[in-house]
C-alpha cells in the first residue's frame, strides 16, 4: 500500500530499518517513549497500522496501532475488537500539512478491514492540536483517566466508531 498526499508526502507501511527514524520522531515530539524492542514487537504483531510518513526520502511522522480485545466503552458493554492509537507524531516543521490526518485515516482504513469495531487511543487532556485532529477524525472523549501519565498529567480516552466509518 502506497498512498500519496499533497506536497510530495508520502504515507506508507513501516519496516525494521524504519524503527530507528520513528525513535528518534517520537523522542523530539513526545514525552512518552518506548523501548526499541516495544517498537519493534508492534511492527511484528502489527505491520499494517505501523506506518510513516516520509518527504524527501526522510520519514517526519509515524503511526503505531495494536489490535486489542476489550469492552466497548460506548453503548451497551460489549467485548469488540478495538484499534489503539498507541502512538502518533509529525515533526514540527511538517506539521498542519494534513500528514497526521492521513496518517491516521490510512490507520483507520486497515483497522476496519480487519474487522475493528471501534479505535480507541489516550491523549493528554492539555493535548488540544491532537484532541482537535481525533475529533476531526470522529473520536468522542469517552473517559477521563485521572494521574495517567507519570508527570500527573489526566489523559482523556477517546473512542470512534469503525462500523458506521465516514472517513
Ligand atoms: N492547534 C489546533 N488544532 C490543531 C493543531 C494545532 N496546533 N494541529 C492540528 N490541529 C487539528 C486541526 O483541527 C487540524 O485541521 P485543520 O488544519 O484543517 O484545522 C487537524 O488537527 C489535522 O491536522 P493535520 O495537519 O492533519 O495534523 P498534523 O500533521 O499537524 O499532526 C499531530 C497532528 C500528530 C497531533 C501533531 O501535532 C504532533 O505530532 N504533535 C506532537 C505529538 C503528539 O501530541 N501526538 C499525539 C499524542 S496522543 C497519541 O499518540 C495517542
Ligand atoms: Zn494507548
Amino acid at each position: 500500500m502506497v498512498l500519496l498526499i499533497p506536497e510530495g508526502y508520502l504515507i506508507r507501511k513501516a519496516k525494521e530499518e524504519d524503527i530507528d527514524g520513528v525513535i528518534y520522531i517520537n523522542s523530539v515530539t513526545l514525552p512518552e517513549h518506548y523501548t526499541t524492542s516495544f517498537y519493534t514487537s508492534i511492527l511484528l504483531s502489527n505491520p499494517d497500522t505501523f506506518l510513516v510518513a516520509e518527504h524527501e526520502g526522510r520519514i517526519i511522522g509515524y503511526h503505531m496501532g495494536r489490535i486489542e480485545y476489550g469492552l466497548a466503552l460506548r453503548g451497551f458493554p460489549k467485548f469488540v475488537k478495538k484499534g489503539h492509537v498507541i502512538s502518533i507524531a509529525v515533526l514540527k516543521e511538517h506539521r498542519r500539512k494534513g500528514v497526521g490526518t492521513m496518517l491516521l485515516k490510512t490507520a483507520l482504513e486497515e483497522f476496519t478491514k480487519k474487522g475493528c469495531e471501534v479505535s480507541f487511543l489516550e491523549v493528554r487532556v492539555s493535548n488540544e492540536p491532537a484532541i482537535n485532529l481525533y475529533k476531526k477524525m470522529g473520536y468522542e472523549i469517552v473517559d477521563k483517566i485521572t494521574g495517567y501519565y507519570s508527570d500527573g498529567e489526566d489523559a482523556f480516552v477517546m473512542e470512534k466508531n469503525l462500523e458506521t466509518n465516514l472517513i
